[in-house]
């Protein structure tokens, strides 16, 4: 409260004038949908928040996008736990309405920044982690804000559980040479890495996501990492 006894927002617009995705976040998809402050309040209990076993597996999606990879993977595997975390609130309630409309009972979304992942999950909390099409970010002056950094790395395998899965996926060379550099430097194991997982030598891909067949259709190629999460002492 300031001294006028008025409440300080920090995002006036947002609350005085709420669109549609923001009234949805805390109206029809509520029960699925967490803002910065409801997100954090399940760090830790994220699989009895879902409503799963503490031995069920809980899966993690890193920028949704507009949910295609998130719902067909909540949808596909309603044993396990999905959580998204999505910065922009359009594509977060796009995401959370297409798993919800297509069945899901077991996915749900926070828009929190990804980059700080052990605000909203608890040590070792974490099964698999997918991480599809980054904002590449590449001007020099901007590689500060790529997800991929020595740091969100560390944060990352702190909240993942040992011997999980991470999938990186980008259509950006750059991005994926400076990703691979930071892997390498990291406690993650690449299991897997491709300049061009859909060459034709290559076995078919499962599934792609809304902007890999965006790339695919303007003949880019796209890149894929495959990590394993680090053993702990
Ligand atoms: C290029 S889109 C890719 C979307 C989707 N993964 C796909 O493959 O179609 C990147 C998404 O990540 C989100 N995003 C970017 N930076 C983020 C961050 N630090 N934390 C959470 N979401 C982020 C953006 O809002 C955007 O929806």
């Amino acid at each position: 409260m300031s001294r006028s006894g008025q409440l300080n927002v920090s995002r006036t617009k947002d609350i005085l004038v709420p669109n549609e995705y923001i009234l949805a976040l805390h109206g029809e998809f509520s029960r699925w949908s967490f803002d910065e402050v409801s997100g954090r309040e399940h760090r830790g209990e994220w699989r009895k928040m879902i409503g799963l076993s503490a031995d069920a597996g809980l899966d993690i999606e890193l920028g949704t996008g507009n949910g295609l990879h998130f719902a067909h993977r909540a949808i596909g595997f309603p044993d396990r736990g999905l959580v998204g975390l999505e910065l922009k609130y359009k594509p977060l309630i796009q995401s959370i309405r297409r798993a919800v409309r297509g069945g899901a009972n077991n996915a749900r979304i926070v828009r929190y920044n990804a980059y700080l992942i052990d605000h909203i999950f608890g040590e070792n909390e974490v099964n698999d982690v997918f991480i599809h099409f980054p904002d590449p970010w590449e001007k020099l002056k901007n590689h500060k804000h790529r997800m991929i950094q020595d740091e969100f790395l560390r944060r990352l395998s702190v909240v993942q559980k040992p011997g999980s899965f991470l999938e990186f996926k980008t259509d950006s060379r750059e991005y994926f040479d400076w990703a691979l550099e930071k892997f390498e430097k990291s406690p993650y194991t690449i299991l897997e890495h491709t300049f061009n997982l859909h060459a034709p030598e290559n076995p078919p891909a499962p599934f792609m996501t809304h902007f890999e067949k965006l790339f695919v259709r303007q003949k880019l190629p796209i890149h894929r990492a495959y990590l394993r999460s680090p053993n702990k002492v």
